[in-house]
C-alpha cells in the first residue's frame, strides 16, 4: 500500500484482490465446546472444520498469487539437476548475493542439519530469542541455548520498536565468560516470533556481525521471518526510510555467514533452504543433505513448491505485498489498545499477541495462562490462536516446569488471507473475553509428550470454568453463533 490518505478514518488497504475463495463454518458453541474437549484443549488439536477464523499460525497457509500458481505448473519435476532448482538458486544469488543454496523440507529440517554441524555436547547456542524447534534442535545435540535481549524485549508495553535486538555488550561478556570454542554459532531470528513478531535493526545486527567476526564466530540468521523485519526496517530505521527493500535484504545478507529459512513462511509456499557463500559451511551441510533431506535440487520438497518459492522470494522485494500482514496486525492491535485489551506493543509482525499474563492475570503460570486463553477464545468465537508460553516451553532436566518469560495467545494473521470485516469479528469476540476474564480458568495436563509437548499434549480445564463460559455466552448473544 502506497501512503494513502482518507477523507475518513484510514483503514490498512489491499493491494490484491481475492479470486480463489474457500468457504467457513461457524459451528454452535455447543459443539465448539465439544470439538475444545475432544481436542484436548490443545488448538493443534482441532479440526480445521470446527474452526470459523484460523489464527493458529501464518505457517503454510498464507495466500499465494497467481503468478506462484502459475510457476507451479511449469516445474521441472526431475530428481536431479532440476531447472526448477536452478531458478531458486539464481534468486537466492540476485538477492542474498550467497554462492550456495541447499534444499531442505522445511525451517526445523536446516535447524537440524545446523545443530549436526556446529553444536557439540556441551556447547551453547547463543541467540536473541529461541524458536521452539531452533530450541529443541540443539537440545537434542547435547548443547544449550542462550538469549540475549535488551531488558523491555519481553515488556509488552514498552515502544521500542526494535525488540529483537541482541545487546552487543553481553554479546561480548558471554564470549569472555564461555570462551570461543563452546559457542557453535549466534543465531539473529529475523521477525522474533516468540516475543510478539518482534523485529532487529540492520544496525544492530552489523554490530553483532562484527563482534562475530573479530571472534571468527559464525553467525547464522533464521529468515523465516523475514518480510515483516524488512517492512519494519524501512518503517521505523530512519536511516533504511527510503532504502529499496532488496537492499535492505542485500545488506542483512551481508552481515550473516549462514541464512537459513522456512519457505512456509519466506516465500508463501512449503519448503526451506540454507544459504551461505563459505565453502567449508557449505560442504559439511552439504553431506547431511541427501541423507536426511533428499537430493541436493529438492531436499525433500515438491519441485512445484520450490518454483513457488523463487516468485515468492521476488514478491518479497515488493513493498506493497510485504506491508500487508505488518499494516493488518496494526489496525488489530490498535483497535484492541483502544478497548484496553492488553496485547503486545508495539504492533509486531506475524499476529497480534494477546498477553495472557495480564489478560487472565488470576491464572497461575503453572496452569497455562495463554493455552486456557486459547481454549477460551475458541468457545468465544471459534478463533483458533497458537499458545506461546509456557505450554510451549519444555521441562527442565529436573522434571520442573520452566516457566516462560511472556504468556502470549499469538492471533496469526496469515498474509492476505482474511478480510477486514473477520479481524472485526475477531475483535469483537476477543473484547467479549477480555470483559468476562474472571470466568476463564486454567488447564492441567492429561497427556503430556517428553519434547515439542504443545504440538500434542492433551490438557482439561481445572474446573467447570467452561461450562460458566458458555452460560455467559447465551445470556449476552442468545441464539447467536
Ligand atoms: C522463526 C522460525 N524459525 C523456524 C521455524 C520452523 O520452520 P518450519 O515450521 O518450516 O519447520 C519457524 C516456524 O514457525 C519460525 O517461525
Amino acid at each position: 500500500m502506497q501512503k494513502i490518505k482518507f477523507y475518513g478514518d484510514p483503514v490498512p488497504l489491499e493491494m490484491h484482490k481475492v479470486r480463489i475463495v474457500q468457504k467457513l463454518n461457524l459451528i454452535p458453541i455447543e459443539e465448539r465446546v465439544k470439538a475444545v474437549t475432544d481436542a484436548g484443549n490443545n488448538t493443534f488439536l482441532l479440526q480445521n472444520k470446527d474452526v470459523f477464523i484460523d489464527m493458529l499460525t501464518d505457517s503454510g497457509v498464507n495466500a499465494m498469487s497467481d503468478r506462484q500458481l502459475s510457476a507451479m505448473m511449469v516445474a521441472d519435476d526431475s530428481y536431479a539437476g532440476s531447472a526448477t532448482h536452478t531458478k531458486l538458486e539464481s534468486k537466492i544469488q540476485e538477492y542474498f548475493g550467497k554462492t550456495y543454496f541447499l534444499p531442505a523440507h522445511q525451517g526445523r529440517a536446516c535447524e537440524h542439519l545446523l545443530a549436526k554441524v556446529f553444536v557439540k555436547p556441551g556447547d551453547i547456542m547463543i541467540t536473541n530469542y529461541h524458536f521452539t524447534t531452533t530450541k529443541a534442535h540443539v537440545l537434542l545435540a547435547g548443547g544449550t541455548v542462550k538469549e540475549l535481549y535488551y531488558p523491555d524485549a519481553l515488556d509488552p508495553e514498552s515502544d521500542n520498536p526494535f525488540k529483537g535486538n541482541m545487546p552487543p555488550d553481553r554479546l561480548r561478556e558471554a564470549i569472555a565468560e564461555y570462551g570461543r570454542d563452546r559457542i557453535a554459532f549466534v543465531r539473529m531470528e529475523s521477525g522474533t516470533n516468540l516475543i510478539g513478531g518482534q523485529p532487529f535493526s540492520l544496525g544492530n545486527l552489523k554490530e553483532i556481525y562484527q563482534i562475530c567476526q573479530e571472534h571468527g564466530l559464525p553467525l547464522v540468521q533464521d529468515m523465516s521471518l523475514l518480510a515483516d523485519n524488512l517492512y519494519f526496517i524501512k518503517e521505523r530505521e530512519p536511516a533504511y526510510k527510503d532504502a529499496e527493500i532488496c537492499d535492505i535484504a542485500r545488506e542483512l545478507s551481508d552481515n550473516t555467514d549462514i541464512i537459513y529459512f522456512s519457505a512456509r513462511k519466506l516465500g508463501h509456499a512449503r519448503g526451506g533452504g540454507l544459504c551461505t557463500s563459505d565453502r567449508d559451511y557449505y560442504l559439511k551441510l552439504r553431506d547431511l543433505v541427501p541423507i536426511y533431506e533428499g537430493f541436493l535440487t529438492y531436499g525433500g520438497m515438491s519441485v512445484r513448491e520450490i518454483e513457488a518459492i523463487a516468485v515468492g522470494l521476488e514478491e518479497t522485494m515488493d513493498y506493497e505485498m510485504i506491508n500487508q500482514g505488518p499494516e493488518f496486525i496494526a489496525f488489530m492491535v490498535g483497535e484492541l489498545n483502544k478497548r484496553g485489551v492488553p496485547v503486545v506493543n508495539p504492533a509486531g509482525g506475524l499476529g497480534c499477541h494477546l498477553d495472557a499474563m495480564r489478560f487472565v492475570d488470576h491464572v497461575p503460570q503453572s496452569e497455562y495462562p495463554a493455552g486456557a486463553l486459547g481454549s477460551a477464545l475458541m468457545i468465544a468465537g471459534s478463533i483458533r490462536g497458537m499458545e506461546r508460553g509456557t505450554l510451549s516451553e519444555e521441562r527442565n532436566p529436573d522434571g520442573s516446569e520452566h516457566y516462560s518469560n511472556m504468556e502470549l495467545l499469538r492471533l496469526a494473521l496469515p498474509r492476505r488471507v482474511f478480510t477486514l470485516s473477520q479481524i472485526k469479528y475477531a475483535i469483537d469476540r476477543v473484547t467479549w473475553l477480555y470483559e468476562n476474564r474472571h470466568l476463564v480458568g486454567g488447564l492441567k495436563f492429561l497427556e503430556e509428550p517428553k519434547m515439542l509437548r504443545f504440538f500434542v499434549g492433551r490438557l482439561a480445564p481445572v474446573s467447570d470454568w467452561q461450562e460458566k463460559l458458555v452460560a455467559k455466552f447465551k445470556e449476552d448473544f442468545g441464539d447467536s453463533l
